[in-house]
């Protein structure tokens, strides 16, 4: 891949899949900006250090991206396990505002990547409070709406990156034509945020499902599929998700449906 000349956003350059996204754009030629709330232990690009919970960070981390950049990547999170108006706040309201923000100095022909979740594989059953949730103006008012709901507040990361999968068909209807937006939806990759998944989602079941698979995904595999999404090989595909989890939805769905057709 050749990204000489390209400058391209990522966020959640600090760890795990940001990082190992940031350091394969550099290596393919790419000029690198990088946005987290933390200081990157090792990243040699431009750095803005700003915080997405918040629309005054994220207009703030905005106003410092230069016109003409290739694209952005989303790929700052929060999981579960942090309160559940941070969870919305980060993965839905800051993918949103960030992208709406930079949109307009994405060069045509440029690309957005949002990472969603394999949790998120039945977004489409919850479609109206998702997309209600997504297009609220006010992302302080839409936290107050959903704040009695306990099947969001109590699965604030699933319901944020159903959220994130809606958003990325919205955004790229939205930039039609211009600029390409798709989501990659990873399985369990091993990041500090795995052991997060572990307390959230239990710890037998994030363990049984790397056992199955032989080995937890890498933030190198996911990296290679956003790069992917980003090369000009991809530039018929748009408004859609890449699941990258080793199979593991797959199997679900084959052995639950089995079982009930037992
Ligand atoms: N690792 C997995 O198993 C997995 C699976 C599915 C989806 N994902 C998604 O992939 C993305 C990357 O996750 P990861 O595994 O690299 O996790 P990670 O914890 O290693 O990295 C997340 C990064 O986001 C940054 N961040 C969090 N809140 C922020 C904020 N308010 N402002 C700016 N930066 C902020 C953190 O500082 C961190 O550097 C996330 O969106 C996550 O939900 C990860």
């Amino acid at each position: 891949m050749n990204l000489d000349g390209k400058t391209l956003v990522v966020t959640g350059v600090a760890s795990g899949i940001g990082a190992a996204t940031a350091s394969l754009l550099q290596q393919n030629g790419a000029t690198v900006i990088g946005v987290d709330r933390n200081v990157p232990a090792e990243f040699s690009g431009t750095f803005i250090q700003g915080d997405l919970s918040t629309p005054e960070g994220v207009a703030a981390v905005a106003d410092r991206v230069p016109e003409g950049v290739a694209g952005l990547l989303n790929i700052a999170g929060v999981p579960g396990t942090a309160p559940w108006q941070t969870v919305l706040a980060v993965n839905v309201f800051g993918v949103r505002d960030l992208t709406r923000l930079l949109a307009p100095k994405i060069a045509d022909g440029g690309a957005v990547v949002n990472l969603a979740s394999n949790v998120a594989a039945g977004w489409a059953a919850r479609q109206l409070e998702v997309a209600r949730f997504v297009q609220a103006a006010d992302a302080a008012e839409a936290l107050a709406a959903v704040a009695g709901d306990p099947e969001v507040t109590g699965n604030s990361y699933r319901f944020s990156k159903e959220c994130v999968r809606w958003l990325t068909q919205v955004q790229a209807s939205e930039h039609l034509g211009r600029v390409r937006v798709n989501s990659v939806s990873p399985g369990p990759v091993q990041t500090p945020i795995l052991e997060d998944f572990k307390k959230d989602h239990g710890r037998e079941k994030v363990e049984g499902a790397v056992a199955l698979l032989g080995r937890a995904g890498q933030p190198q595999d996911i990296a290679e599929v956003i790069a992917f999404l980003l090369s000009p090989q991809a530039s018929w595909i748009n408004g859609t998700d890449l699941c990258v989890d080793g199979g593991l939805s797959a199997h679900r769905t084959v052995t639950t449906l089995a079982s009930a057709a037992v």
